[in-house]
């Protein structure tokens, strides 16, 4: 009998293609946003679930999970949606898709580094609604990114890829992380201790990091403080890093001249000045969705997935 996979959302053809051959799939063609008790009662009878970062698998969930669950393989290298302990707890394997999202994570942080530098929505905007008027020298100027100091919070797979594609700018690499990397991946970049060390450094400041108690609210008003007037935040990590009120508050007095954001605490309902104001470019977390990496983090669940169920270590297991 092929094991019965609950998956949560529509995923790629090619993807759900493979699901049909090698398993008993509970599909979602509609795409709907499956609530906890609709999660629930759906996982009845199955082997596994493949979740996306939009279905919380908090402690409660997993506690009313059936007892035939076996797995939770993620189709999304965060897991910070899973509360890892009650899996464990209830000996459930849960596996994420690391490394596939790495090359297109990182061309959306220098779209936003971009998008926020060269005031990208305003000027959108204003070709879209006919408000254009003529050129002129001191309209619509911008800040330039080449040659700037670019400063990241986790210098992980995604960090390294954005600072080798930074470096095409020419910029200067800084990074914060729990302990020093390696000189190879270094590559040159400057290590940081402490975020505190590391903001006086950052005219652009990307986060990279894993979202954690540790890391939550990483950017609050003390720690902007440090940053140089006229810095330029940009997030493709998890919304939780950021203290909003207080990223909202630099953005307004200027201290922080522009933001690129593509995550946000409380997805989609984000705080609703970030809307407002002129100098942010916001992007619906797409920071992964490209057709190719969608694809591949698809293959890497079922890859975990493959494994378990052949009695092999899944690779990407976090808990
Ligand atoms: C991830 O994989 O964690 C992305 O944020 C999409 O879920």
């Amino acid at each position: 009998m092929k094991p019965v996979v609950l998956v949560t959302r529509k995923l790629p053809d090619a993807v759900e293609d493979r699901l049909r051959r090698d398993y008993q799939p509970r599909l979602n063609p509609d795409d709907r946003l499956y609530a906890s008790d609709e999660l629930v009662a759906r996982a009845a009878g199955a082997d596994a679930i493949v979740p996306c970062h939009t279905e919380r698998l908090s402690a409660e969930v997993i506690a009313r999970l059936p007892d035939s669950i076996r797995i939770i393989a993620n189709f999304s290298v965060g897991f910070d949606h899973v509360d890892l302990a009650a899996a464990k707890a209830r000996g459930i394997v849960v596996t994420n898709t690391p490394e596939v999202l790495s090359d297109a994570t990182a061309e959306l942080t220098i779209l936003l580094m971009l998008g926020a530098a060269r005031r990208a929505s305003e000027g959108e905007r204003l070709v879209r609604t006919r408000q254009w008027r003529d050129w002129s020298p001191s309209f619509m100027v911008g800040i330039q990114v080449t040659g700037k100091r670019l400063g990241i919070v986790g210098l992980g797979r995604v960090g390294r890829v954005t600072a080798r594609r930074a470096r095409g700018f020419d910029m200067e690499i800084h990074y914060h992380d729990l302990q020093r990397l390696p000189p190879e991946q270094e590559a040159g970049a400057i290590f940081h201790p402490t975020p505190e060390d590391l903001l006086p450094h950052c005219d652009f400041l990307a986060f990279h990091c894993v979202a954690t108690p540790q890391t939550r609210k990483m950017l609050n008003a003390e720690r902007i403080a440090l940053l140089p007037d006229g810095a330029i935040v940009v997030n493709a990590s998890r919304g939780t890093v950021i203290d909003d009120a207080a990223l909202i508050a630099a953005l307004k007095s200027g201290k922080v001249a522009a933001a690129g954001l593509d995550v946000y605490n409380n997805e989609p309902d984000i705080h609703p000045e970030y809307r407002e104001l002129p100098n942010t470019f916001l992007m619906p977390h797409i920071g992964s969705a490209t057709q190719e990496t969608r694809d591949a983090m698809g293959f890497r669940a079922l890859d975990n997935l493959d494994a378990f169920f052949t009695g092999r270590a899944p690779g990407d297991r976090v808990a």
